[in-house]
Formats: C-alpha cells, sequence, structure tokens
C-alpha cells in the first residue's frame, strides 16, 4: 500500500486525494432528455438523476480506487468526479487547484504557522463541513 507522506512535492495529489475522499459536492441532478439504459436499468425520458459523486469517487469497483476509504497520496490516474464530468463540468477546477496549492504552500509549509485546533462539522454524514479552524502565526 502507498504510505507516501505529504510534503511540498506532492500538494496537488494530496488536494485530489482530499477532493475524492470528502468531495465538497456530494451529488449532481440532472433530467433525462431521451430514453437510455444503464445496466439494465431504464430510465425514461424526463426522469429526474442524482448522480452521488461523492459515493462514486470511492467506489472501489473501479481498479485504482483500491483501499477507497483510505486516504492515499498518488494514485493511479484517479479519475476524479469532484468536479463534475463532460459538458457541465466545473469551470472554476482549476482555480480551485491554484487557491489550494497557494494556501498549503503559504501556510501549512510556513514554520511560523500552526494549526490549533479543526472542528468538524458531522451532523450528515457524506455533507460534513469544517465549523472553524484555529490558527496561530508564531512570531
Ligand atoms: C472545490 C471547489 C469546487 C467544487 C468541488 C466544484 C464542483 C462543481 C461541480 C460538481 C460542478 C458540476 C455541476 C453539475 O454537473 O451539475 C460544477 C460546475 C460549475 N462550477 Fe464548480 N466547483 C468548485 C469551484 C468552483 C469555482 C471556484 C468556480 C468559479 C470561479 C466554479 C464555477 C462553476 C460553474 C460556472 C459551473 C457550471 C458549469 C456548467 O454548467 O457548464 N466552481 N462545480
Amino acid at each position: 500500500m502507498n504510505k507516501t507522506k505529504f510534503g511540498s512535492t506532492n500538494i496537488k495529489e494530496a488536494i485530489i486525494e482530499a477532493l475524492r475522499l470528502e468531495s465538497p459536492v456530494q451529488a449532481v441532478l440532472r433530467i433525462a432528455n431521451e430514453e437510455v439504459l444503464v445496466k439494465g436499468q431504464k430510465i425514461n425520458k424526463g426522469d429526474s438523476i442524482t448522480l452521488v459523486i461523492g459515493s462514486a469517487n470511492r467506489d472501489d469497483s473501479w481498479k485504482t480506487y483500491k483501499n477507497p476509504n483510505e486516504f492515499i497520496i498518488g494514485r493511479d490516474k484517479t479519475p476524479l468526479l469532484t468536479f463534475g464530468y463532460g459538458v457541465h463540468a466545473c469551470i472554476g477546477q482549476q482555480l480551485s487547484f491554484n487557491v489550494a496549492q497557494y494556501i498549503i504552500q503559504k501556510f501549512l509549509f510556513n514554520k511560523n504557522f500552526c494549526i490549533q485546533h479543526v472542528e468538524w462539522n458531522d451532523a450528515i454524514r457524506g455533507y460534513r463541513s469544517m465549523n472553524s479552524m484555529k490558527t496561530q502565526f508564531i512570531k
């Protein structure tokens, strides 16, 4: 099993893995504009469909998602669904990566900065979010 450590050289891979494991957007919605058969399941024209991308990101029937509930940096070609897929995939994807990388570089790898306490809102599993993160700059 890959137990790669998180460091300044693999920030992007770590962000990808964090976004796979804890997808901020858990589901996207669609309305079928034509009848279609998906794995034997008939979807009629006009049906509402909820695509649970947060769950798909942990689908271990995909080869690259071995041990899907573990945080493993540097999985091979992980098909990340967090930003959606196809023509309506997120246009802010690259911006999000850049901002996240910038913040991690500036703060987490700054020796004068430390995270004191993180409080999660866990009320509904799958939609958890960060309530607060206490940080400190050490002079
Ligand atoms: C971690 C941050 C973000 C996540 C997880 C995220 C996720 C998503 C997802 C899943 C979709 C697809 C929705 C669907 O298929 O119905 C989407 C679409 C979109 N996102 Fe993001 N997003 C993020 C950040 C951003 C940012 C920073 C921007 C703009 C600066 C942005 C702008 C958009 C737009 C305009 C769409 C609609 C694209 C379309 O319908 O063609 N997103 N996003």
